[in-house]
């Protein structure tokens, strides 16, 4: 399976930070044993679509609506992302969940609403430490997989992205072996509900010293890396691994 190596950057990076970023990482990017994927904050957008033009460098938005337009103050457009050439949007991230309060069914929607549109669903799912030390890891994928995945296209392209809530922003990465285990478990989930042709990136606090490590564990097809992917030479390190 193809390795896919995405860059979340929140709310960082204006219009002139991501040109300026993108002038340098062009040159690196050719090292990168995958593709590719950014995802900018909505304003910087289209500057990241102008940048990436002409290159193998994929890019989509964080958060996008499930229709295409219509009276949805401070949302996004999918379709405005599929016109100026993105790919894909990132759906269901730990900070969408609980900080803006989005649940499972309306994740569903986006879900299905990007894989009708020809775009690539990333859909992010994970467990708090509170749910990984009361053993409830397993069960709380599995649900946010079942929901989040009730309205998807099985023929049509979908990522998934595990990332613990407890290792994002936290600088405490999964050890290999949770890593191990839980894509394991996630790969059985997937498979079980006939999605098992997804790659699973993991996410959370990827570091150019640690990314060798966990990309050799089973079913770990690449990462979703926050603070590292936000330096153009730290994010080249990890898409080379
Ligand atoms: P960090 O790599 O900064 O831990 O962020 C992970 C993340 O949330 C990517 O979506």
């Amino acid at each position: 399976m193809k390795k896919i190596f995405a860059a979340n950057w929140k709310l960082f990076k204006s219009p002139k930070e991501t040109r300026e970023f993108f002038a340098q990482f062009k040159e690196l990017a050719g090292k990168a044993t995958g593709e590719v994927v950014f995802f900018p904050s909505a304003i910087s957008l289209e500057a990241a679509s102008e940048s990436l033009k002409g290159t193998s460098i994929k890019w989509g938005a964080q958060n996008a609506y499930f229709q295409a337009q219509g009276a949805f103050t401070g949302e996004n457009s999918a379709q405005v992302v599929k016109d100026l050439g993105g790919s894909y949007i990132l759906i269901g991230h730990s900070e969408r969940r609980s900080l803006f309060g989005e649940g499972d069914a309306l994740v569903a929607d986006k879900v299905a609403f990007v894989q009708g549109l020809g775009l690539t669903p990333m859909l992010c799912i994970g467990e708090t430490l509170q749910e990984r030390e009361s053993a409830k890891t397993f069960r709380v994928l599995e649900t946010q997989l079942n929901l989040g995945l009730a309205k998807a296209d099985k023929t049509k392209p979908l990522v998934v992205a595990y990332e613990p809530v407890w290792a994002i922003g936290t600088g405490k990465v999964a050890t290999p072996e949770q890593v191990a285990e839980t894509h394991t478990d996630v790969y059985s989930i997937l498979k079980a509900l006939g999605f098992e042709s997804a790659p699973i990136l993991y996410g959370g606090s990827v570091k150019p010293d640690n990314a060798a490590g966990l990309i050799k564990q089973p079913h770990v097809n690449g990462f979703l890396v926050g603070g590292a992917s936000l330096e153009a030479k730290s994010f080249s390190e990890i898409a080379s691994v």
